[in-house]
């Protein structure tokens, strides 16, 4: 979940780090820090709270040199406070170290250490790694052998960034398991670390990732590639097509808003490239599926965490109407321990804007080891999730910056509609004129998201009525019922009001319980099957005293008189329908946000990367 940036090369270390933190700080921003070797020696500085205090840190205090780390934190052990801020140090402040993930052994550890008299500053479990290292490179040998033992001897999964006084050109990454990427970017006569290509893009796109096991010594003439036990690895550059100016926030006030903006042209991108609308074709075939690989699928798995499951729970709709597999949605955090039924029949599709998130790698690895065919959806370029899948689809959605998911969820939607169309049509489900059907579908959707964001001032109107609420309740059913726990989730993560999002007909249940004259309730009304279904549930929510804002189709004048108030939308195919009634609810929940004064692109104990479990 933290941030991590290195550099070595002639440049002044401390402007690039500091620019890089800034592009991370959606990762976790507890506290921020980094370490510069000056003058042969290791100058550390770190503050708690955003980047920005340590900026003025550094105004008051500045450090010089061409070598250095820096890192932002979310917190795991320790609260967040200056003294556990990364990065950490030995004894002799000799040894530097930045890390991401958890030293489960850490307290075995710490005693150890601190019997052979080390002695600690912090309560973090990072601090244990400084110490290793100091103790094996007392023992003898280099900073990469010391690092290697160390590494040796913790337990869990991490990215781990060690520099040293005694070793002044070099840099040593490591990565074990799944708690966060580690990108070494390749400069002319420089070279970059990372978490995150985003770091590093305005420099150079050539990036190497490493995989679980992995180590880098990096110099300013070039990288060095191991395995833990100390074989040599040769690894290729990829090439990240992404554009540095897609990572600015240029005229809006925040990312989260210019992603929404952005959704128009993000769908666009998405479909780019995969739909051919005049045969009425859909390209997908770098998945490396076959009809009869097709056909003999029995079932599928969506694995994924937060706003992507819920953007899976959509997938299934089009999945099962489209292709006719059986699909279910887990939670990565769940489908682990519940040991699924899978085998080689079965197909597992994990579903991750980031590539990253623990929970998901977890249920992939285990979808893996019980003979599933794996493929992911994913937003970043060359992330772990892209690289354990047998086959993967690219949102193509650009860096999605703000902590809240928008743009990235749209295009996971399309991107699902794209395989459903795909599995439908090489299963024989599907023939050429009701492909060119529904590839038109595709074609007008970045319109008519178009329209829904041209009317961005309306919500602030109604975010202005209603900014004070503690509550909302989300009603939506069939395809449009996880858009309700999007919009519900859109809303408490970046504004703290408490919002449940459920499926309509289960309101009677018991939220109703809930509902009088101080509950506003979405309602998600457009003209589909269960329209009629939907007004109803309006009804008893008048019949209340609740408070109705609706979402209704263009055209619907009679949802008027039921309504307190009617966001309306322009018609779309059934199944595409989600991809624009998300959009009025991610607006509603941005100028809420924004008029309760929230940080809206980092939300209170959120982070972008969740690679802790
Ligand atoms: C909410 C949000 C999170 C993520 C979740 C999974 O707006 O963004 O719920 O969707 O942490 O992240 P990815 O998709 O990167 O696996």
């Amino acid at each position: 979940m933290c941030g991590i940036v290195g550099y070595v090369g002639p440049r002044e270390a401390t402007p690039i780090i500091v620019e890089g933190l800034k592009r991370l700080e959606y990762r976790g921003y507890d506290s921020a820090g980094l370490a510069v070797i000056q003058d042969g020696r290791i100058e550390v500085r770190r503050d708690v709270g955003k980047l920005a205090n340590l900026e003025r840190m550094l105004v008051e205090s500045p450090v010089g040199g061409n070598i250095g780390i820096g890192h932002t934190r979310w917190a795991t052990h320790g609260a967040p406070c200056p003294r556990n801020a990364h990065p950490h140090v030995d004894c002799r402040g000799e040894v530097v170290v930045i890390h991401n993930g958890i030293v489960e052994n850490f307290l075995s550890l710490r005693q150890e250490l601190a019997a052979e008299g080390h002695r600690f500053t912090s309560e973090t479990d990072t601090e244990t790694i400084p110490h290793l290292v100091e103790k094996y490179l007392a023992e003898g040998g280099d900073l990469e052998g010391a690092v290697r033992r160390a590494l040796g001897r913790i337990k869990g999964a991490h990215a781990v960034v060690v520099m040293s006084s005694r070793e002044p050109d070099r840099i040593v990454a490591a990565r074990l398991g799944n708690a966060g990427g580690v990108v070494v970017g390749l400069g002319e006569g420089e070279m970059f670390l990372a978490s995150d290509v985003l770091a590093i893009l305005e420099y150079t796109r050539r990036v190497i990732f490493l995989e679980d096991g992995q180590m880098a010594v990096i110099t300013q003439e070039g990288a060095r590639f191991t395995t833990l036990d100390g074989q040599r690895v040769a690894k290729e550059a990829y090439a990240v097509p992404w554009d540095p100016i897609s990572a600015a926030k240029g005229a809006y006030k925040h990312f989260m808003q210019k992603e929404i903006y952005e959704q128009a042209r993000s769908i666009t991108d998405t479909i780019r490239g995969r739909v051919d609308f005049e045969a009425g074709q859909v390209c997908l075939d770098g998945l490396g599926i076959s009809p009869e690989g097709a056909q003999a699928i029995e079932r599928m798995f969506i694995v994924a965490c937060g706003t992507s499951a819920y953007s899976a729970l959509v997938g299934k709709f089009m999945i099962e109407s489209l292709a006719r597999i059986p699909v279910e949605v887990d939670y990565g955090s769940e489908f682990r321990y519940r040991d699924p039924l899978i085998n080689e029949r079965t197909l597992v599709l994990a579903l991750t804007q980031s590539g990253e998130t623990v929970d998901t790698l977890a249920a992939m690895e285990e979808a893996r080891s019980k003979g599933a065919r794996l493929l992911s959806i994913v937003n970043v370029i060359g992330s772990q999730a892209a690289r354990m899948s047998d086959g993967v689809i690219y949102m193509q959605a650009g860096p999605e910056i703000g902590v809240a998911s928008t743009k990235a969820f749209t295009a996971s939607l399309v991107d699902q509609y794209l395989l459903a169309l795909h599995l439908g049509k090489l299963r024989g489900l599907i023939d050429s004129a009701r492909m060119k059907e529904l590839v038109e579908h595709l074609a007008e959707l970045p319109n008519l998201v178009g329209r829904v964001l041209g009317n961005g001032n309306d919500y602030d109107a109604l975010a202005a009525k209603y900014f004070k609420r503690e509550n909302f309740l989300y009603l939506g059913r069939g395809i449009n019922y996880p858009i309700a726990l999007e919009g519900a989730l859109k809303l408490k993560e970046i504004s703290y009001i408490h919002a449940e999002g459920y499926p309509a007909g289960e309101m009677k249940h018991g939220p109703i319980a809930l509902i009088d004259e101080r509950m506003p309730v979405v309602a998600i009304a457009v003209r589909d099957s269960v329209y009629e279904k939907m007004v109803s549930q309006i009804e008893q929510v008048k019949a209340r005293g609740g408070i109705v804002i609706a979402l209704a189709t263009e055209g619907d004048e009679a949802i008027a008189g039921k309504a307190d108030h009617v966001i309306h939308v322009p018609p779309t195919s059934p199944l595409l329908s989600p991809v624009v009634n998300v959009v009025p609810l991610q607006l509603l929940a941005y100028f809420i946000a924004v008029r309760r004064g929230c940080d809206v692109d980092q939300p209170r104990n959120l982070a972008k990367s969740v690679t802790v479990e």
